[in-house]
């Protein structure tokens, strides 16, 4: 297990672990085993009643990868007409500087989502539909732990939720059973080029800590 691992240590790991699009290889594939390996760590997570109902459905077969990334590019084109799409100018040049890069980014995820060697679906069950949404805070922090499992292997993923929109066209492609199984987390999975990212910029913690009351 050791041999594939870059070596971060804990916070390294934690304050690298970005949304990962342009420096996706599309070329090279990912090995079964180290997908394993990733949702070994994912199941370390916690689960409510200690149930384990996250699921993750991998998708390796181009057909499928291409389908489920036309939905994704669908979904993708309504979010950039809409007042949520990141690229629009906030009249903060620095902060635009920021989001035109995400923009940019997120554009080419919307092109490409199929194209990544694998798509990772992360999803969770229950006896009925209302039940297994319910269950969303069962996959997140696995889905979370999956993604850090990953970059600690020199792969990138990015956290997407917007296929939502269409959960039922994804489901129909890849027979998953819409009642029983919500879907939260869609990710492309590839090794990436270069494996040297960064901390983000982000706000000071005072800035979201609120000690003692609100
Ligand atoms: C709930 C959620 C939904 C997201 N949805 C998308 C998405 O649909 N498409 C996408 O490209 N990135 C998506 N992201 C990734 C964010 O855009 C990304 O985390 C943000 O740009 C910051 O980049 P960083 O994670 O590298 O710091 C999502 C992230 C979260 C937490």
């Amino acid at each position: 297990m050791g041999m594939t691992l870059l070596g971060l240590d804990a916070d390294q790991l934690l304050s690298t672990t970005r949304a990962v699009r342009k420096r996706l290889d599309l070329e090279r594939p990912v090995p079964d085993e180290l997908i394993r390996e990733c949702v070994a760590m994912a199941l370390q997570a916690p689960s409510g009643s200690n149930v384990v109902t996250m699921r993750f459905v991998v998708v390796r077969d181009e057909a499928k990868r291409q389908a489920v990334g036309q939905v994704y590019r669908e979904v993708y084109a309504g979010y950039k007409a809409s007042p949520y799409y990141p690229g629009l100018s906030t009249g903060d040049a620095a902060r635009d500087r920021v989001q035109g890069r995400v923009a940019s980014s997120a554009d080419f995820l919307g092109d490409h989502m199929g194209d990544a060697p694998a798509l990772v679906l992360g999803c969770t069950i229950g006896p009925d539909r209302a039940s297994a949404e319910a269950g969303l805070g069962n996959i997140l922090p696995g889905m979370w732990s999956f993604m850090l499992a990953a970059r600690a292997r020199g792969l990138g993923t990015a956290w997407t939720s917007m296929h939502r929109a269409r959960e039922r066209d994804v489901a129909d492609i890849l027979g998953i059973p819409y009642e029983t199984v919500a879907q939260a987390v869609l990710t492309p999975l590839a090794y990436t080029k270069g494996t040297a990212f960064h901390p983000a910029e982000r706000p000071d913690p005072n800035s979201v800590i609120h000690w003692d009351s609100w």
